[in-house]
């Protein structure tokens, strides 16, 4: 049990949690677009406030020449241990706007869930922990010092925050961070995320001829860049639907039979899955499982391509460019500035005599696998026991927090991705959503979180 005065703190601040929550969800913090940088600094002035209304202390919005990080602390005593919050208060973009059921940036409560771009990914997940804080502090039951850093550039690829972790090291050191920034398998089956897939994001520019052209005049005798750009594209699988790149599969760790065997009998649907997506056959690598696909084995997939005419009607042009971004992702002990370069290598090499290539490298990040055998680990399967009534699977997932593997590298410190969200959110997409139950069920279990990692020994 929390705490009974935790728990009456959490139960009747229900309603306001919510409002706070919605009011940070109408700005909106979406970093990747210039047009919004007031809109993402209106977001951090906010985290700033309600960090204060909780009682945390040293709350500064720092600046960088990117997008405020958020930072705070409260400190309890030298003699307990210090944990690190970490979150992001930026957006994706909410678009294609068309497709959403009413604006992402008006929320609205359907069917129990929160309906707003940045719900679940990521402010409705990190104001949890500020709320989880608030309960602990103001009810006197805060056992660990605690600090926050929120930050406003994590969809845009985390840019200043490394520089930002190595200049802070001081201020930023913690015996354990967390981040709830994930997903749970589902509400019937909690879990921890114990593995995240590492990122190289790569843009291909290639160029025909040296203007775009009547494709009646020149077409049949000049390569057009978007026939040959998808030419090579389909050639960077085979039909094993394994990456054809040399030197891609060299560093990844093969699991043993026995951690594929127990990553096997997590609970999974395959049709429920198929049928959520609206799809009626899966596919990837050959010899892999769905889970296996996403959780532990690496890919690249084409995120846009572009060129040539796609304005109304029909306009004959043999374009003289053509575009396509592409990202991999990465399983241990594959490296992304490596693996940054051999694509890069390939496309040139791949590229005919008719064309011209220019292969630029967006961000990355590197994989991240997170131990299961600490004190904080064990602390949070504890909380999920409590709370949820149910000991979490430790999960591996697809998705990429670069900043995992950088905490790591700059801090020494291990993550625990103590992540609340469901697959089905729709996160990036229309109509993102965050469950109401997910939010507060979130909101007990870090509260326990602290309570089982301060008691247990070890
Ligand atoms: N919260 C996500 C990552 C995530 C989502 C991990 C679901 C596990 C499950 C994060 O905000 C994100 O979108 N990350 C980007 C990478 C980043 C470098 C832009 C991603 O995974 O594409
Ligand atoms: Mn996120
Ligand atoms: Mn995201």
């Amino acid at each position: 049990m929390v705490e009974k005065q935790v728990k009456e703190y959490l139960d009747s601040g229900k309603q306001r949690f919510l409002d706070e929550l919605l009011e940070l969800l109408r700005i909106p913090s979406v970093s990747a677009d210039s047009k919004h940088k007031a809109d993402v600094a209106r977001a951090a002035e906010y985290v700033k406030l309600r960090l204060e209304e909780a009682g945390a202390e040293n709350v500064e919005v720092c600046k960088t020449p990117g997008h405020p990080i958020v930072l705070a602390q409260k400190f309890v005593s030298e003699s307990v241990p210090t944990v690190l919050v970490y979150g992001h208060y930026d957006v994706q973009p909410p678009d294609p706007l068309d497709l959403w059921d009413s604006p992402p940036f008006e929320p609205v409560i359907k069917n129990e869930k929160i309906y707003a771009r940045g719900s679940a990914d990521d402010k409705g997940q990190f104001f949890m922990h500020i709320k989880a804080f608030e309960a602990l502090n103001k009810t006197g039951n805060l056992n660990c010092n605690i600090k926050f850093m929120i930050e406003g550039e994590e969809e845009v690829g985390s840019k200043h925050l490394a520089q930002f972790v190595k200049d802070n090291k001081q201020k930023l050191s913690c015996d354990v961070i967390l981040i709830s920034d994930t997903s749970i398998i589902s509400n019937s089956s909690p879990s921890i995320t114990v593995g995240l897939r590492g990122l190289s994001y790569m843009e291909v520019e290639l160029t025909g001829p040296n203007r775009d052209l009547h494709s009646g005049v020149y077409g049949g005798a000049v390569a057009n860049p978007i026939n040959t750009l998808c030419k090579m594209i389909a050639t960077l699988k085979d039909e094993k639907n394994r990456v054809t790149i040399p030197g891609f599969y060299d560093d990844v760790a093969d699991l043993s039979a026995q951690e594929r065997a127990a990553m096997a009998k997590r609970p999974f649907n395959l049709d429920e899955y198929k049928s959520d997506l609206g799809i009626d056959e899966v596919e990837g690598e050959e010899g892999y499982s769905t889970i296996e696909r996403v959780g532990i084995r690496p890919t690249l997939d084409v995120n846009g391509i572009w060129g040539g005419y796609t304005n109304e009607g029909a306009k004959t042009v043999l374009p003289s460019k053509a575009h396509a971004k592409i990202s991999m992702r990465l399983v241990p002990n594959q490296n992304s500035d490596k693996i940054t370069d051999i694509f890069a290598k390939h496309m040139e090499e791949i590229t005919p005599p008719t064309m011209k290539i220019k292969v630029t490298a967006h961000h990355g990040g590197e994989p991240t696998v997170t131990p299961t055998d600490s004190k904080a680990y064990r602390a949070a399967s504890k909380a999920f026991e409590e709370a949820w009534g149910k000991t979490p699977i430790p999960s591996r997932e697809g998705g990429s927090i670069p900043i995992v593997a950088l905490f790591k590298e700059v801090l020494g410190t291990d993550t625990v991705l103590l992540g609340f969200g469901l697959d089905s959110d729709a996160i990036h997409s229309p109509n993102e959503h965050y469950g109401l139950f997910n939010f507060y069920k979130g909101i007990e279990t870090i509260t326990l979180f602290y309570k089982h990692f301060q008691n247990s020994k070890i």
